[in-house]
């Protein structure tokens, strides 16, 4: 589906919050299937791996801590002398163990925060439909970041010995729309 008519389609998630806790009506099972099919995006390990549970990326599929204990830091690019930039490159070095990359690799600052890893269906849902807690994005700027940014889309072309995302990329959007035009519901 063109981005456009995603964009159109999300204008949904200023409904009143739903689901489980929130006093509003109950998300219809589309709506959930959908959730669901993001939520496994978000906890793959290409993606996850970026947004664990503390301040230390992850790595490869069992998403064992980064070697040398990297840090993001304040600002998600690294600390003093062990900056992401040192070894993570515009695009990917070549084959694992070599370092993956994409332009301005770095994890999300500590302000903030989006940790995926640890989080359950429902944590994670009213997580990322709250701008507190989202990065400040409408509905349609998840949507954009979903299609469009180079971390998202590397996740689906992580180089030669990595397990790309198995949910396709357009299913993965379709979802995240259908998601965004139900309300946002949670389980
Ligand atoms: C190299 C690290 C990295 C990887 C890999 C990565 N992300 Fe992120 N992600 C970030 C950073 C950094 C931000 C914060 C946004 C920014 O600084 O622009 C972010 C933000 C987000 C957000 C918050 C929304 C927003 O617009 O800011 C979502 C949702 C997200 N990522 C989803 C994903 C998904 C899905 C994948 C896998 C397909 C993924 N990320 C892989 C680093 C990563
Ligand atoms: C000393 C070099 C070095 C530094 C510094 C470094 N990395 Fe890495 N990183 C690597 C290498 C090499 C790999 C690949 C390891 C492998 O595949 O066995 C890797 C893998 C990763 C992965 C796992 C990709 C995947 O899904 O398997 C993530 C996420 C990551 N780095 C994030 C970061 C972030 C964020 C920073 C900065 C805060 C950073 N790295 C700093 C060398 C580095």
């Amino acid at each position: 589906m063109a981005l456009g008519a995603l964009l159109l389609a999300a204008a949904g998630c200023d409904a009143p919050p739903q689901g489980a806790g929130a006093g509003g009506p109950a998300p219809g099972p589309e709506v959930l299937e959908a959730w669901e099919t993001v939520y496994s995006v978000l906890q793959h390990p290409r993606c996850a791996n970026c947004h664990p549970r503390d301040r230390r990326p992850t790595q490869g599929d069992d998403r064992v801590p980064h070697a040398q204990f990297v840090e993001g830091g304040a600002s998600g690019r690294g600390v003093p002398g062990l900056a992401c930039a040192g070894c993570h490159r515009d695009s990917n070095l070549g084959p694992a163990p070599l370092a993956p990359g994409a332009p301005g690799w770095r994890m999300p600052s500590e302000r903030l925060g989006l940790v995926f890893q640890g989080r359950s269906s429902g944590e994670l849902c009213r997580q990322l439909r709250d701008p507190r807690r989202n990065g400040g994005r409408t509905p349609e700027a998840l949507l954009e970041h979903g299609a469009t940014d180079g971390f998202v889309l590397w996740g689906w072309d992580p180089g030669d010995g990595r397990t790309p995302v198995p949910v396709p990329h357009d299913e993965f959007l379709r979802a995240l729309g259908t998601w965004i035009e139900g309300g946002c519901g949670c389980p």
